[in-house]
């Protein structure tokens, strides 16, 4: 299947490895052109070289405000306009309800929720270019239901789903169509991370997951791209699971 991403362009944000990084793969892939975005410049540099001549990079923190206005001046001058944004994110910490004080769910919220604000306030002008622009949030299976120890993704995410299907109306009206996508559990280093600390849980979640495994970020970067591509014109205001079957919910 042709998802028709030659010579377009794309922003992948939190791109320099894990699942931003494998949505920049896939887009490159399709023979789409892909700046992606992180804190660690030589981090950015190694992934560019996986890449190939169609990645570059713009290194940029996405709780500073200034840092999201430089990223989109940036593609401004190198590109003119944009076909796409990929708006992820790193994670808020983990714990339970006491062990966050207010600082914390402030900070939490301005990666989580401002971030994507931001991002999109700043990718409008340059997606109202494209002759198919699109966004895709990603945010995570906690929008559907609370993931054990994960308090501040289960209570924030939630806020940039509400954005999305606002925007979906709002947005129409200029052909920018936007979609969210919840992973479930992607085997990335944010993952190893949280499980490092409590292996036990992994065969309880593994078991959890009908499809009896964890997701490969390919698996996960192959939906995105196909969500963000001329191809799926017609999928707007959706919100789709990746999870190998693990939300069990009626809608
Ligand atoms: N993997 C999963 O199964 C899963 C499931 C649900 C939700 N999620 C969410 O998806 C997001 C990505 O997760 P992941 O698994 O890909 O994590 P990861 O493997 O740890 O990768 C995180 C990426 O985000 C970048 N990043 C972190 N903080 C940033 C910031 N302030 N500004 C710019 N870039 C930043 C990191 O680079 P630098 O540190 O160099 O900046 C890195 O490139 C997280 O919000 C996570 O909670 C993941």
């Amino acid at each position: 299947m042709n998802l028709l991403l030659k010579d377009r362009r794309y922003l992948v944000t939190a791109a320099s490895k894990g699942l931003g990084f494998s949505v920049a793969k896939a887009l490159v892939a399709e023979g789409a052109d892909v700046t992606i975005c992180s804190r660690d410049e030589s981090a950015l540099a190694q992934a560019v070289k996986t890449l190939g001549s169609r990645g570059r990079y713009v290194v940029a923190d996405l709780t500073r405000p200034d840092d999201i206005v430089h990223l989109m001046s940036d593609i401004r001058k190198q590109w003119g306009g944009l076909d796409g944004v990929f708006v992820n994110a790193g994670g808020p910490p983990p714990g339970p309800f006491v062990s966050f004080s207010d600082n914390d769910w402030q900070r939490s919220f301005n990666l989580t929720v401002m971030s994507a604000v931001r991002l999109t306030r700043e990718a409008l002008p340059l997606l109202k270019k494209s002759d198919a622009p699109s966004i895709l949030y990603s945010t995570s299976i906690s929008v559907k239901q609370p993931i054990e120890n994960l308090l501040l993704s289960n209570a924030l995410r939630p806020a940039v789903v509400g954005m999305m299907r606002t925007l979906s109306r709002e947005l129409a009206t200029d052909g920018i169509r936007v979609n969210a996508v919840c992973p479930g559990w992607i085997r990335t280093d944010r993952v190893r991370q949280l499980l490092s600390r409590t292996p036990e849980r992994e065969s309880e979640i593994l078991s959890s997951i009908p499809l009896g495994r964890m997701g490969n970020p390919e698996e996960f970067g192959a939906v995105c791209a196909f969500l963000l591509s001329p191809l799926a014109s017609y999928v707007h205001g959706a919100l789709l699971l990746v999870d190998g079957g693990l939300y069990q919910g009626m809608m």
